[in-house]
C-alpha cells in the first residue's frame, strides 16, 4: 500500500475537507449559543459568568519561590470552549493539575457543577463529571486501544487501577462498557486500531485516543492540556472538528493552546495567565490585541505564537 492510500491518511484528508466545509458555514448551533451566553460578559480577569460550571476561587500553589498559581476567582461559562493561554511556565498545567485533583493548593476551593469538590481525589471528581487530559500523553502502551478505553471506565485511577480490570466484572456491565469503548473508537476515526497497541499509534492518534478514554466516564466537562502539541495538521483539523462537536453537544471544554490561530477558530473565550494569575479574560478577538496579555507574551522568552511556533 503506498503512504497516500493508507487508511489512516485516507480518513485524516476526509476529516480535514469535512472541517473546510464546516468553517466556510455559519457559527454552529454551539457556537451561536456560547456567544449568546457571554454577550453580556465584560472582560475583566476574575469576571462572573450567567452560568459557571467551575469556580475556583482563592486557589495558591507554590513550589519553593515559584509561584505557580495564585487564582482569585475564575468562572468557566458552561456549554463553551474556553481557551487557558499563556507563556511557559505560567501556571497553566498546575491550574489543571489542581482542579481535578492531581495536584493539592496549598489553598483555595473550587465547585463543579454547583457542588463543592475541594480536595476530592482525581477519580471522585471524574465520577462527578470533569476529566482532563495531560500536556504529555498518558495512553498506556501496552495495552490496545480497546482495553486503554475500557480502563478510562474507572475514571481516571490511572495504571494502579489496572487491576480492576482483572477482576470479574458483572458480565452486564463489562458489555456495556466495552459497546461504549467500540463507539468511541467508531467516533474518532480509530476502529480499526481497535487491537493495536497503543505504543504503535501515531503521537496524534494517541491524542485522540486519550480524548476518546477520558469520554468513557460520559463528563459534562473535559480539560485538555495541549491536544494539538505535536499533532500533523491534517489530523488538527480533525481534533478540532471533534472538540466543537463535543461543546455543540452541550459539553464544556477548557483547552491549553499556544497557537493563536487554533484559538481564534475554535474558542468561545479565552483566559490569559502569567505568572500564576488571570491577567486577561474575554472573547478572542479582544483578548488579541489586549495589551496585558501583549505584554506577558513579550516578557517572556518569545513573543504571540503564531503558525511558526507550532
Ligand atoms: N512539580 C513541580 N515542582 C516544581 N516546580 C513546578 C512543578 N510543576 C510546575 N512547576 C513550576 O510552576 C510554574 C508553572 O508551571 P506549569 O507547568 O503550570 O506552566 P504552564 O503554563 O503549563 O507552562 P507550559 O506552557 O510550558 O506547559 C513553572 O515555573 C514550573 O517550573
Ligand atoms: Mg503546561
Amino acid at each position: 500500500m503506498s503512504d497516500d492510500t493508507h487508511p489512516d491518511l485516507v480518513a485524516e484528508r476526509e476529516a480535514l475537507h469535512e472541517q473546510e466545509r464546516t468553517h466556510e458555514a455559519e457559527p454552529s448551533v454551539g457556537a451561536r449559543r456560547a456567544a449568546e451566553a457571554l454577550a453580556g460578559v465584560a472582560n475583566t480577569p476574575g469576571v462572573a459568568k450567567p452560568d459557571p460550571i467551575l469556580v475556583a476561587d482563592d486557589m495558591a500553589r507554590h513550589f519553593g519561590g515559584v509561584r505557580a498559581v495564585e487564582v482569585e476567582h475564575l468562572e468557566v461559562q458552561r456549554g463553551t470552549i474556553t481557551a487557558l493561554i499563556g507563556p511557559n511556565g505560567a501556571g497553566k498545567s498546575t491550574f489543571f493539575n489542581l482542579i481535578t485533583g492531581f495536584d493539592r493548593p496549598d489553598s483555595g476551593r473550587w465547585s463543579f457543577d454547583g457542588g463543592d469538590v475541594t480536595g476530592r481525589p482525581p477519580h471522585r471528581i471524574a465520577r462527578k463529571g470533569m476529566v482532563r487530559t495531560f500536556q504529555l500523553t498518558k495512553a498506556l502502551t501496552r495495552l490496545t486501544s480497546l482495553e486503554n478505553l475500557m480502563l478510562g471506565a474507572t475514571g481516571q485511577r490511572g495504571e494502579g487501577m489496572l487491576a480492576s480490570l482483572l477482576r470479574p466484572l458483572w458480565a452486564a456491565q463489562e458489555a456495556q462498557i466495552r459497546g461504549r469503548a467500540e463507539e468511541l473508537l467508531e467516533r474518532f476515526n480509530l476502529a480499526h486500531m481497535r487491537d493495536e497497541f497503543a505504543g504503535t499509534m501515531s503521537g496524534g492518534q494517541r491524542k485522540l485516543l486519550e480524548m476518546a478514554r477520558a469520554l468513557m466516564v460520559e463528563p459534562r466537562m473535559i480539560l485538555l492540556d495541549e491536544p494539538m502539541a505535536g499533532v500533523n495538521p491534517a489530523l488538527t483539523q480533525s481534533l478540532l472538528g471533534h472538540i466543537e462537536a463535543l461543546r455543540d453537544e452541550g459539553m464544556t471544554i477548557v483547552l491549553v493552546e499556544h497557537d493563536m490561530d487554533v484559538i481564534m477558530s475554535i474558542s468561545d473565550w479565552v483566559v490569559c495567565f502569567a505568572q500564576g494569575k488571570v491577567i486577561a479574560e474575554g472573547r478572542p478577538d479582544d483578548i488579541r490585541k489586549d495589551p496585558a496579555v501583549i505584554e506577558a507574551y513579550l516578557g517572556s522568552h518569545r513573543g504571540l505564537p503564531t503558525e511558526e511556533d507550532r
